[in-house]
């Protein structure tokens, strides 16, 4: 495809002896490379060098192939649209595995096969699976590759679209390769095929792939195999597969935290700084609260990360965050110029990528949200024919649009530091229509991750499956922890035990969905989230007042900066209301949940739900 001539001198043609042309001198790279492409037999090997030329070239030839669709250049500059097969839309979790040697070191959150019989099958799957393609090679490394420890990967695939995606979410190609080889560094070796081979002659579709799916994580050998999808979770595997699913495995081992996680940068109208992180499951609020737009006077936010946090105690026992990702990968409906213009203004910088939007006939595109009003005529993800009466959306619900980080004004110079940031309090949240208050202060630590561990949250489109179905979500990780998840509470639980305890972030439990009587939202969300995240500093601070209940401190009525909002104090006691019989039905749903754990749930946890009991018996 684009040496056809030999003219890039960073693309080589198959090469499977490791002789001279070898296009690395990293030996482990350079086999592993030799065995896949053997076992999947691509046409071509390319190696992916991350320039700009490159990048050209590359979605040059999506566009000619129907793939990727080139937006107008006046208002969405190097932009393209990519509408996926209908039914490969979303992650697909009854399809992800974690095969262990032993099956109870998957734990029960994640499907689990012998990892012998799971080779088996997947070397069946990828025996040819890349005919008449090309096989990219995409070294990448995730966070910085200054940091002490660089966190690499190589990613195989042979989905072009998936290149340009990865070349936007994370560092990619030869400075990685050179810093790999170098350090002759251990590389998480990722394999992905869409599972579309191309018979001789035989004509590619715009969106290849397989109606059999499998993403495949073998934590002993740290390695990833994903079969059959070419959807950004299932598919960019730096991300979801390795910075959490991966890396959560080697932060149990290394002792550090690998969590889905926002990191924020909020100062103060007194200019003081503090670093807050946040935990929702997929389509929850993290990209729009990472990106917050105050509507309180005299705060400031200043974006460090959107999804993936990667968290250790430092030298003061203090805990430190990183943004592993170079990327946004954001939910496209809801992100409007009315709720997340930081979002919007990035996203206007162009060099992005859309996926299951809509387009609109100047050749731009449009979600639900994106607008108050929509357009009097769209083309639809689906490529029909639009108008506002079609009586369905016209983007996807779990629509995407992939854009570089550094496209945010309000990115935060820390972010580019490989140190990462001092965390002074961690959110956790999820979707409730009932039951959990806008905001509650966990007492201590170990009651905050007791309201880690308990998280729930409803269903969303970001996953194959009903939407809707309120689920326990431990730290938003139900998804992405690696192992058993009762060992990975432990592992909270036991690292910070050796930390500095004066310095442990507070812990806080969020609800932006709770909804009032008459069923709209009990709170305005969005930019108005900063006048929860000013109670939470202020509580740091000691200056805001609170009302202690069973679960923890609410705020009082009147210490939510209501200024500027049609909201009354009385209000805030709607949103911040514990329930007692909301909260009954809510305790056997824990109890149901930690039944669910087993040998490994750790006492203290145990013995937290009991006080918990204790206290709302007591009230
Ligand atoms: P992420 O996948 O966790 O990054 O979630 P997003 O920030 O992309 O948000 C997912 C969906 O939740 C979008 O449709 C948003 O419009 C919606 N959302 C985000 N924050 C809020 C909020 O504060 N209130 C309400 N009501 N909706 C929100
Ligand atoms: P998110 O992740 O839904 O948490 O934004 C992307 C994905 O895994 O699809
Ligand atoms: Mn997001």
């Amino acid at each position: 495809v684009l040496d056809e001539n030999g003219e890039n001198a960073a693309s080589q043609p198959l090469d499977t002896t490791g002789g001279a042309a070898a296009p690395t001198t990293h030996q482990a790279l350079l086999s592993w490379v030799n065995e896949v492409a053997e076992l999947t037999q691509p046409d071509r090997v390319y190696w992916v060098n991350g320039s700009v030329e490159e990048n050209r070239l590359l979605t040059d030839e999506l566009v000619d192939a129907g793939t990727l669709v080139r937006l107008n250049p006046e208002t969405f500059p190097n932009s393209f649209a990519a509408f996926s097969d209908p039914k490969d839309v979303a992650r697909v979790e009854e399809q992800t595995f974690i095969c262990s040697e032993k099956r109870e070191d998957a734990g029960f959150t994640n499907n689990w096969m012998d990892p012998g019989e799971m080779r088996a099958k997947l070397d069946g799957l990828f025996a040819g699976s890349m005919r008449g393609r090309t096989m990219y090679v995409v070294p990448f490394v995730m966070g910085h590759l200054a940091a002490e420890d660089p966190k690499f990967g190589v990613e195989i695939t042979d989905s072009a679209y998936v290149v340009a995606s990865m070349r936007i979410m994370a560092n990619i190609g030869t400075d990685v390769l050179r810093k790999m080889e170098e350090l002759d560094a251990f590389f998480v070796p990722a394999l992905h095929s869409v599972g579309f081979p191309l018979a001789e002659g035989e004509d590619d579709v715009p969106w290849p792939c397989s109606d059999e799916k499998w993403i495949v994580h073998f934590p002993e050998d740290r390695s990833i195999w994903s079969y059959g999808s070419g959807y950004g979770g299932n598919a960019l595997l730096g991300k979801k597969c390795y910075a959490l699913r991966i890396a959560s495995i080697m932060a149990r081992d290394e002792g550090w935290l690998a969590e889905h996680m926002l990191i924020l940068k909020l100062t103060s109208p007194e200019q003081k700084d503090y670093y807050v992180s946040a935990a929702f499951p997929s389509a929850c609020g993290k990209t729009n609260l990472a990106l917050l737009d105050p509507t309180i006077d005299g705060w400031k936010v200043e974006t460090l990360g959107d999804d993936i946090t990667w968290m250790r105690f430092g030298k003061e026992g203090e805990l430190r965050a990183v943004n592993p990702e170079a990327g946004l990968f954001g939910v496209a409906p809801g992100t409007g110029w009315s709720t997340n213009p930081n979002a919007m203004r990035a996203i206007a910088k162009g060099n992005s990528i859309f996926t299951n939007v809509a387009l609109t006939d100047d050749g731009g595109v449009w979600w639900e949200g994106m607008t108050d009003e929509a357009p009097a005529h769209l083309t639809d993800w689906l490529g029909q024919e639009w108008t506002p009466d079609a009586g369905h959306p016209a983007a996807h619900p779990n629509s995407r649009f992939c854009t570089p980080i550094d496209q945010i004004d309000m990115l935060a110079d820390e972010y580019h530091s490989p140190n990462g940031v001092p965390v002074s309090a961690i959110l956790f949240g999820g979707r409730r229509k009932t039951t959990v208050p806008l905001v509650t202060e966990a007492r201590d630590w170990a009651s905050g991750i007791f309201m880690g561990s308990t998280l729930s949250s409803e269903t969303t489109a970001a996953a194959a499956g009903q939407v809707g179905l309120v689920r326990r979500d431990p730290m938003a990780m139900l998804p992405f922890i690696g192992y058993d998840a009762g060992d990975y509470l432990r592992h909270w639980i036991e690292l910070s035990g050796k930390a500095n305890q004066e310095k442990l972030p507070k812990i806080f439990l969020v609800n932006w969905f709770r909804r009032t009587a008459d069923g709209g939202f009990a709170w305005p969300g969005f930019g108005d989230n900063a006048r929860v995240l000013k109670w939470v500093i202020e509580r740091l601070e000691g200056t805001a007042d609170a009302v202690e209940t069973p679960i923890g401190f609410v705020p009082t009525g009147d210490s939510i900066d209501l200024t500027g909002l049609d909201m009354t104090p009385a209000d805030v006691e709607q949103a911040v209301r514990v329930d007692p019989q909301e909260w009954a039905t809510e305790l056997d749903a824990i109890d149901e949940w930690y039944e669910r754990f087993g040998a490994t749930l750790p006492q203290e946890l145990k013995d937290r739900l009991a006080e918990l009991k204790d206290r709302f018996a007591a009230a």
